[in-house]
């Protein structure tokens, strides 16, 4: 097996490369790019989409294709950020929003879509008996926090360290902390993850090493009669869709009740995995979770829910409810129609068909590693995954961080430059209409990028 280091020279050289290649093929996009920048911080609207030298502006979406303002196709493996399952334009999503188009795009009552649409995830997740819409992940997990607070009557909130958890100031902390500024692994600090957020939040967290069930016991013991909920996914995204070892989150799970505190899972992502959640595949009952991405079918969307005694919380029939819960657009009947269509797309048949097809790739992955001397690892789930360079395996953050971010980026833009729209951070997802074709296709680039690597 090569070493990193010994890669490394040629993995820049490639980037170079691949640089000018790519601004070359792009001057549509780097027009379009320059002209954001004058009215948008950055060119963009939102932090991940930015990458060097410019990003590229898509101009439409095609099923599991993407094209952008020079014409260059891509296959989408990012599918805006694991969203949309079903691809771009799918029919039958476009043919429920269009239907709903020509009846309202927004109102103040309720239209029915919203129950539907509500009834359908109840019936799907064991776990949640009751649950409230809302614009993005970020809010849902916002109430969900502000749920346990209020109903535990504590004021910290236990996160995983590398978690994303969305914007909001109490689940900013320790998503993404640099070298040394954690701590030690087994006990590590909270750090702020974006300016301007109050120490007092800080000092409000509690963090949690991710697949380390024995410190994470410790520290929780000594915070325990402080804490209002553990938060968490069961298939940590940030650092490549890495699955919680099973004792881990059942051990979590069983801390939080020991204690009194609510265990939320947040299953923004880990929702595509399963028709009843990552928590069905793990067997795992939470007392609030947190959805997103695709519920809304390609919308805005977000949702939280769970035990109906919590979510009493939020109950107007008989005032303004404990927690208040607004939002002009929740329940966007447009996001609703599409969330509707999406699910009854996803049967049993889809689920196993997105898994199965995640489980060969990574395989493949692997085995292209081994084959080429490179040290690669294939992390992820079901249809879920991402290429780390690195020397060992990948069980927590701290293992993420020792990966190679040059032979990431060279990876990155020699798959721009043939045809792949791999995630910017290398977080990778299948989309239904994406077949055995589009997947050779993908792994033809890798083993492309790896003989260049090599040469
Ligand atoms: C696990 C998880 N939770 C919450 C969020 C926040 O969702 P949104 O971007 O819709 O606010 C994300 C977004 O990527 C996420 O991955």
């Amino acid at each position: 097996m090569r070493r990193l280091s010994e890669l490394e020279p040629c993995a820049q050289a490639i980037l170079a490369r691949e640089r000018e290649v790519y601004a070359a093929r792009n001057p549509r996009s780097r027009a379009a790019f320059e002209r954001s920048c004058r009215v948008l911080p950055g060119g963009v609207t939102r932090t991940l989409c930015h990458f060097p030298p410019f990003p590229c502006q898509s101009e439409r979406g095609e099923g599991c294709w993407l094209v952008d303002l020079d014409g260059n196709r891509r296959l989408d493996l990012f599918n805006c950020a694991t969203t949309l399952i079903l691809g771009h334009c799918p029919p039958e999503v476009l043919r429920a929003v269009e239907g709903q188009l020509g009846r309202g795009t927004a109102f103040q009552t309720n239209t029915g879509l919203e129950t539907l649409l509500a009834e359908m995830l109840v019936s799907r997740v064991a776990s949640v008996e009751q649950l409230r819409f809302t614009n993005s992940g970020s809010e849902g997990t916002l109430m969900a926090v502000r749920a346990a607070r209020t109903f535990t009557g504590r004021p910290k909130l236990a996160k995983i360290e590398g978690g994303y958890h969305g914007s909001h100031d109490s689940v900013e902390i320790s998503v993404r902390p640099g070298g040394s500024a954690g701590g030690a692994a087994d006990a590590p600090m909270a750090v702020a993850g974006s300016a301007g957020i109050l120490p007092e939040v800080v000092g409000s967290t509690v963090i949690l090493p991710y697949n380390n069930l024995g410190a994470a016991q410790a520290i929780l013991a000594r915070e325990a009669s402080q804490i209002a909920a553990i938060i968490v996914e069961p298939v940590l995204a940030g650092i490549g869709f890495v699955p919680a070892e099973p004792e881990f989150l059942v051990g979590l799970r069983e801390e939080a009740r020991r204690y009194g505190m609510l265990f939320i899972l947040d299953e923004v992502q880990s929702f595509r995995l399963d028709r009843g959640g990552a928590q069905r595949l793990f067997g795992i009952t939470p007392d609030l979770t947190c959805f997103g991405k695709i519920i809304g079918g390609g919308f805005p969307v977000g949702a939280f829910g769970g035990r109906a005694d919590l979510m009493a919380l939020f109950d107007t029939t008989a005032g303004r409810g404990k927690i208040p819960h607004a939002g002009t657009f929740n329940g966007n009947p447009i996001t609703m129609a599409a969330g509707i269509a999406t699910l009854e797309r996803l049967t049993e048949p889809a689920y196993e068909k997105l898994n199965g097809a995640g489980d060969r790739l990574r395989a493949r992955l692997r085995a292209l590693g081994g084959q080429y001397g490179v040290p690669l690892q294939a992390t992820g789930i079901g249809s879920l995954w991402k290429i780390h360079f690195a020397e060992t395996g990948i069980r927590d953050y701290r293992d993420a961080l020792k990966a190679s971010a040059p032979l990431h980026e060279a990876l990155f833009l020699y798959g721009l430059n043939r045809g792949l729209f791999i995630g910017p951070a290398g977080r990778d997802c299948l989309s239904l209409p994406m077949g055995e074709a589009e997947i050779e296709s993908y792994l033809g680039v890798v083993e492309a990028f790896l003989q260049a690597l090599c040469a």
